[in-house]
């Protein structure tokens, strides 16, 4: 068929249900109304300084499993992990014992103060020794394993020596950490540095992936180059995307049955809003899994 791409993929069988982010706005109703969802996952840095949030948190923990996505502990930072902040990770965790904990392949800290964006790192030997080690440490303090999040990207670095999946197979080899494949991202850094999505799934390391994410982007015109493409920002303010749906349903044939959430930070909606894309997320994985008509996707 022409100009529509084909892939054979293997369909493996069976699937998990999906999960949802667990913010702020929605903590009492979710406590008061226990809603069908799976699981939820929340980023600590919510609640270490907030005790009420906290008490809604350990009542809905009773109910639901917790998944943990630190969004502060930086271990990409050349001047090491905050260990007092990490602590207080550790505190919250130990609590909650949760199912997963996550966090980015980035940099957010420098010399004490707290960056409000995800910053990217070159892919280099220097980096990786860094970013193990670092891995390495909020590991033992954690005393659990810590998936890596593939970052949204908007420039990369003429540096870099390696790709960015063969950085992340490296420092799950290095480290024992495994992986969360975050699919939205995936898609919106192909469209910003040019490359193909569904490639870069193909040679993600599948092994190591515990967990998908995905979460709604936003299109702003590029300042660099007015007039030029478009550039997608990964918002997390709006439903997912319908090109994405479908690099998902990829993702999923090729990992097989993975816990997937849905991101939602900004522009935060109606819980029922926010679980109809929980919903569609567990349609598009039992559809995928459990369609043996085809081992072909199109896109
Ligand atoms: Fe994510």
């Amino acid at each position: 068929m022409e100009g529509v791409a084909t892939h054979a993929v293997t369909a493996p069988r069976a699937t998990r249900p999906a999960g949802a982010g667990l913010r702020l706005p929605h903590l009492a109703q979710v406590a008061a109304t226990t809603p069908s969802v799976a699981w939820f996952e929340i980023h600590p840095e919510n609640f270490v300084a907030n005790p009420h949030a906290r008490e809604l948190l350990m009542t809905i923990a009773q109910r639901y499993p917790i998944s943990v996505h630190t969004v502060g502990v930086s271990i990409g930072s050349v001047d090491g992990i905050d260990q007092a902040h990490l602590a207080r990770v550790r505190e919250l965790i130990d609590e909650l014992d949760p199912v997963l904990v996550s966090g980015h392949l980035a940099w957010s800290t420098h010399q004490g103060a707290y960056l409000n964006d995800l910053l990217p790192l070159p892919y280099d030997d220097e980096t990786l020794q860094l970013v193990s080690s670092h891995l390495h440490q909020v590991q033992d303090v954690l005393r659990r394993p810590y998936l890596v999040e593939n970052p949204s990207s908007y420039l990369g670095f003429g540096m870099s020596t390696m790709t960015e999946v063969e950085f992340l197979g490296e420092l799950a080899r290095r480290t024992g950490c495994g992986l969360l494949c975050d699919v939205s991202n995936v898609f919106l850094s192909g469209h910003n540095m040019g490359y193909d999505p569904y490639r870069y799934i193909d040679a993600f390391p599948a092994g190591s992936v515990r967990e998908l994410h995905l979460g709604g982007f936003t299109a702003e015109d590029d300042e660099a180059t007015p007039g030029g493409a478009q550039i997608l920002i990964d918002t997390h303010g709006t439903v997912i995307a319908e090109p994405v749906w479908r690099l998902y349903a990829y993702t999923v044939r090729r990992f097989g049955a993975t816990p997937t959430l849905i991101e939602w930070d900004n522009d935060i909606p109606e819980l029922d809003t926010l679980l109809a894309e929980v919903q569609r997320a567990n349609t598009v994985a039992a559809e995928t899994l459990t369609d043996t008509t085809s081992d072909v996707v199109a896109r």
